[in-house]
Parts: C-alpha cells; sequence; structure tokens
C-alpha cells in the first residue's frame, strides 16, 4: 500500500493538481460548491456575528462567502499549503475583506489556536487528507467554546466496501492517508464530549463526478492542458479517474458526509 503524508498533499496543492482541482470544482473547492457550503450554514445555524474557524481553508472561498452571505463577523483560516494561503490572502484583500479574516500556514491538527474561542469551526471536504482525524477532531472541538458548533463536509467511506485495489488507486491518485466513514466522525465527536446534531450522507456525490468528467471530456480539455502542458494523453488519463471515482460514488463506495456536532456548555475538555 503506498504511503501518502502530508508533504504530498501540500505539494499537491502548492503545484498543478490544486490548480486542476480549481478548474474542475470553482474556487469553492469541494463537491457541491455553494450548494453544500449554504445548507452546511443554515444546518449548522451558523449565526450572523459570529466568529468562525476554517480549519483545511484551501484558497479562503468558503470564508468570504460566510463573511458576504451569512453575515459573519471574521473567520480564521489554517491550510498546510503556502501557494492556498498565499491565495487566501490575494483574494480575501481583493474582495476588501482584509479585515476580517487571517490566515494562518500550518497542520489544522496543531493550529495553536487558543482553547475555547471560536464560535464555530468549519472545514469543507479536507479532513480526508489529514492522517490523524482523532488528532484533528480533538483539536477542533479545543478551540470551539463551549455550546459551540463544529460543522463540516468530508470524503467518507460509503455502505459497500472497497476492494483492495480500488482503495489503493483512490487513495494514491487524491493523497489521501485515509477515509473514515460517518460512524468513525461520530465516535471521534462523541468520546470528545460533543453532542451529534447530525451526521448524513449528502447524497450528491457521484452526479457531481458525473458532471466533472463530461466538463473535462467535452468542455475543458485545452485548460487542462495549459495546467499540464502538451500531453493528450493525461488528459485521457484524468477523465478516466474521473469516471473511476463517479463509478465508485454510484455504487455507494465513496461519499461527501455532512457532519454537525456541538460541544456541550459543561463537560469534557479534549
Ligand atoms: C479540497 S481542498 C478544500 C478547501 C476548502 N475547504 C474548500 O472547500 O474550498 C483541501 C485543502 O486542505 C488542505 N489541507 C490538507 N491537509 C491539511 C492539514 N493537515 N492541515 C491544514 N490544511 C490541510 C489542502 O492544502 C487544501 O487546501
Amino acid at each position: 500500500m503506498t504511503m501518502v503524508t502530508s508533504d504530498d498533499v501540500r505539494n499537491a496543492y502548492d503545484g498543478a493538481e490544486g490548480r486542476v482541482y480549481e478548474l474542475m470544482m470553482g474556487e469553492l473547492l469541494h463537491v457541491g460548491g455553494l450548494k453544500s457550503s449554504l445548507e452546511l450554514a443554515d444546518l449548522a445555524g451558523i449565526a450572523e456575528g459570529s466568529r468562525g474557524v476554517d480549519l483545511c481553508c484551501g484558497n479562503g472561498a468558503s470564508m468570504r462567502m460566510l463573511i458576504q452571505l451569512k453575515n459573519v463577523a471574521s473567520m480564521i483560516g489554517v491550510d498546510l499549503s503556502e501557494k492556498q494561503v498565499e491565495r487566501t490572502a490575494i483574494r480575501t484583500e481583493q474582495a476588501g475583506l482584509g479585515d476580517r479574516i487571517r490566515v494562518v500556514c500550518g497542520d489544522a491538527c496543531e493550529t495553536g489556536l487558543p482553547d475555547g474561542e471560536a464560535d464555530f469551526v468549519w472545514s469543507e471536504d479536507a479532513w480526508c487528507y489529514v492522517p490523524d482525524k482523532t488528532k484533528l477532531v480533538a483539536e477542533a472541538v479545543r478551540i470551539t467554546r463551549p455550546g459551540g458548533t463544529i460543522a463540516f463536509t468530508d470524503w467518507t467511506l460509503g455502505d459497500r466496501p472497497l476492494a483492495d485495489a480500488e482503495r489503493e488507486s483512490l487513495f494514491a491518485m487524491l493523497k489521501f492517508p485515509g477515509l473514515w466513514s460517518g460512524d468513525e466522525y461520530r465516535k471521534a465527536l462523541l468520546d470528545d464530549g460533543c453532542e451529534i446534531v447530525e451526521i448524513n450522507d449528502v447524497g450528491r456525490f457521484a452526479r457531481s463526478f458525473e458532471l466533472y468528467h463530461d466538463m473535462f471530456d467535452l468542455q475543458f480539455g485545452w485548460d487542462v492542458l495549459q495546467i499540464f502542458p502538451g500531453d493528450p494523453a493525461l488528459l485521457e488519463m484524468l477523465t478516466g479517474q474521473l469516471a473511476f471515482v463517479r463509478d465508485l460514488g454510484r455504487a455507494g463506495k465513496v461519499g461527501q458526509t455532512r457532519v454537525i456536532a456541538r460541544r456541550p456548555v459543561v463537560g469534557h475538555t479534549p
């Protein structure tokens, strides 16, 4: 089994892969884009004037969205990739939100942020990259204030098991050190003293990958070759990979799960 490390993930997002993902999904780099983000915010009850932390913030689009569309007061973003941190800083300045968003380059498992200050911790489709998810969940709970909310989506294992060869290909291709199921997130959050509000399959994973496959196959071939210059065979490989992920989604082997939990006002401290 190929071992994927955080250096592999950082290199991917610092380099060409990060640019291809943005071509595929847009600025909100997760399955379901704005629709998924707004659902998560509404179901989690993200309040006007609240202060959040985005663990694995990418280029900062979710943080800008939460401020611009949900009137959140301020956000702190943490991301491993220097390039993503730079994109966050530039795009946030361009959006005129420099006084409301701060971005930190580092590992989401060790943010160095103070205990219990965030009204909510947020993340979208990124914890799949983190090797030690138990530590990450504990860090999310630690920085959330008592009574605050932890709201995220992530790529998760489905109801049907991946074959060994599928697991090997998927994890090596996407730089996943491992995936959790919704139940593993439930257990970790309960172990850290949280109350679960909901853990549900979002239900649009396969459809989204049908879309990404068809966009690259029918429309964006040339744009892909501007990022990975000159080799149409590479484009064919990429569309094949998108079909592979789409088919895993259709088979119920991989999906996107929405998780919303609350840190109780009194009780366990992680
Ligand atoms: C698919 S992108 C999602 C970005 C953002 N959440 C969004 O939805 O637009 C995943 C991001 O997670 C970041 N990442 C992966 N592992 C990380 C870690 N251990 N600590 C902080 N960031 C990490 C990557 O650098 C990348 O920017």
